[in-house]
């Protein structure tokens, strides 16, 4: 089986040397990939600026903007079964990209900033009857409603809910949640052990969720 997985931050860029990022370090979407590897299916990683060396063996694809992560996601999701979502995708553009360098003018400046086009929501409205969606929502208040909401926004068939404190850290506590808003799953711990039991499950799972009934 081949199944698409995004990974790592994206930037969005003021001028040519400046750009808006987060701190995602990548590592739950690339041990996702080796999850998968080793359970014996295709993984297709669709990685922002990271640093780490994309698992071998995996088809990979460098984005480096939320555009062209959303490009290559299209192009490559009609060809795979499902899509593991854990790109942590910049929300907001500047409006403009400033060619060459801001240069500063000792003033205060403002930044208009426009939202970025979500990509896994474009997957979710152009998803197959026969593929699968699986979103992350990392949320520090009202987290499993929060949650929800993007599962039922984005078409997703199970969402992984973690924290803040997932950020940048070797391990992770995620719950898993499907349509109807339960908690069908939890697991803890170190990223690769937490991605295999996800991997593991999904695939067990797949064909059966609310979503696709
Ligand atoms: O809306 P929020 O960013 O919290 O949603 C998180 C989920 O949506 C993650 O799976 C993330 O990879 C995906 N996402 C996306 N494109 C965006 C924003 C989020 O694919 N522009």
């Amino acid at each position: 089986m081949r199944v698409l997985v995004t990974a790592g931050p994206t930037r969005e860029y003021l001028d040519d040397v400046r750009y808006i990022s987060n701190a995602s370090s990548g590592r739950m979407g690339y041990a996702i990939v080796t999850a998968l590897q080793q359970a014996g299916h295709t993984a297709v990683l669709v990685s922002g600026p990271v640093d780490l060396a994309p698992p071998v063996g995996c088809e990979f694809h460098a984005v480096e903007s939320t555009s062209q992560m959303m490009e290559a996601c299209q192009e490559l999701f009609p060809g795979c079964e499902g899509v593991i979502a854990a790109a942590a995708v910049c929300d907001y553009q500047p409006l403009k990209r400033v060619r060459g360098k801001l240069s500063k003018s000792g003033e205060p400046i403002s930044l208009e900033m426009i939202e970025t086009d979500d990509v896994l929501a474009t997957l979710g409205r152009e998803k197959r009857p026969d593929q699968w969606i699986v979103g992350f929502a990392l949320e520090a208040q009202n987290e499993r409603e929060n949650a929800l909401q993007k599962l039922r926004r984005k078409n997703c068939d199970w969402i992984v809910l973690n924290r803040p404190t997932a950020i940048g850290a070797e391990s992770n506590t995620v719950e898993l949640i499907d349509p109807d808003g339960d908690v069908v799953a939890d697991w803890s711990g170190p990223k690769s052990e937490v991605s295999r039991s996800l991997v593991d499950w999904v695939l067990q799972n797949r064909g059966s969720s609310a979503n696709s009934r």
